[in-house]
């Protein structure tokens, strides 16, 4: 594993426990913006998106149907942590299978599904990393179930990518043709704290002391554009800044705080 992604795996390994808490009114905010969003992002959902009740579950919208005319919507949840975009989606989808590189944020993710009595079938992540250059094709992420998603999704992830430009095609990889590629992240912003410079890859003073796992200071429209063009996923390509921003504050209850603008962007794969 590269030495940067490894900061990544450890930092999110050390924050798992305390992640939903400590972000809980940014998560349910995010997945409010997601859940709006549905029509726009453009996938054919397996349930009816007018009523966004959240309690529709995968296996209620697939019941209905024989078995044989089953359609399924399938969602690649990259850099998972515990769920956020899984939960999101999940009344509108067949099956999510989230991914990340931090084994304890998987395991959070697992145990959530597992306590709603949503089957590994419908909801389940795995710990790994398509990320590295040198190991691109990992066996651990080798199962045909791992290929030709309707949606590949990440959230919140693509500021700790050493290489989103790869990312994206790695993640195109995976999708169906057709298939819709989204990312929610933030918009380019200033860092704070000016003692850390790498250049264009450092993150500045994050607030919750993820420091050393930023590398990017968020992403214009024109950015993402090239990244999903680069990927195939150009197609219809959109980029909407969404909410109110998130503010985060710094741990040790000092005043210094930081606002992010966030931005959703989908594009369609050919
Ligand atoms: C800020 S969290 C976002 C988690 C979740 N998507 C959300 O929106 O709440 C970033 C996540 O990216 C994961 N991550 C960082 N680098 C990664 C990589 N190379 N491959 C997979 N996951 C990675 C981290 O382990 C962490 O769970």
């Amino acid at each position: 594993m590269a030495e940067f992604a490894a900061k990544n795996r450890d930092y999110f390994n050390n924050e798992a426990a305390q992640y939903n808490g400590k972000f809980e009114k940014t998560i349910q905010a995010i997945m409010e913006e997601i859940q709006q969003r549905l029509d726009w992002i453009g996938v054919d959902w397996a349930s009816d998106t007018s009523s966004s009740d959240g309690e529709s579950s995968a296996a209620a919208s697939s019941a209905a149907k024989p078995s044989s005319e089953k359609k399924t919507v399938r969602l690649l949840d990259y850099a998972c942590g515990t769920g956020l975009v899984s939960r999101a989606l999940a009344p509108y989808l067949t099956q999510s299978i989230g991914v990340d590189i931090s084994e304890n944020m998987v395991q959070v993710y697992n145990t959530s599904a597992e306590n709603q009595g949503i089957p590994t079938s419908e909801m389940r992540a795995i710990a790994g990393d398509l990320l590295d250059p040198a190991n691109a094709d990992p066996e651990s992420l080798s199962s045909p179930e791992l290929y030709d998603f309707d949606i590949a999704a990440v959230g919140l992830g693509f500021h700790h990518f050493e290489d989103p430009g790869f990312a994206a095609k790695q993640l195109s990889k995976r999708l169906k043709s057709g298939g819709v590629l989204f990312i929610i992240d933030f918009l380019p912003h200033a860092g704070l704290g000016h003692g850390h410079g790498h250049g264009h890859g450092h993150g500045g003073k994050e607030a919750h002391g993820a420091v050393h796992t930023v590398k990017h200071l968020g992403f214009s429209e024109q950015d993402v554009k090239t990244m999903f063009e680069e990927a195939g996923c150009g197609e219809g390509f959109e980029y909407v800044v969404v909410g109110k921003g998130i503010v985060f504050r710094k741990q040790d209850g000092e005043r210094e705080e930081m606002k992010r603008s966030v931005f959703m962007a989908r594009g369609r794969k050919a």
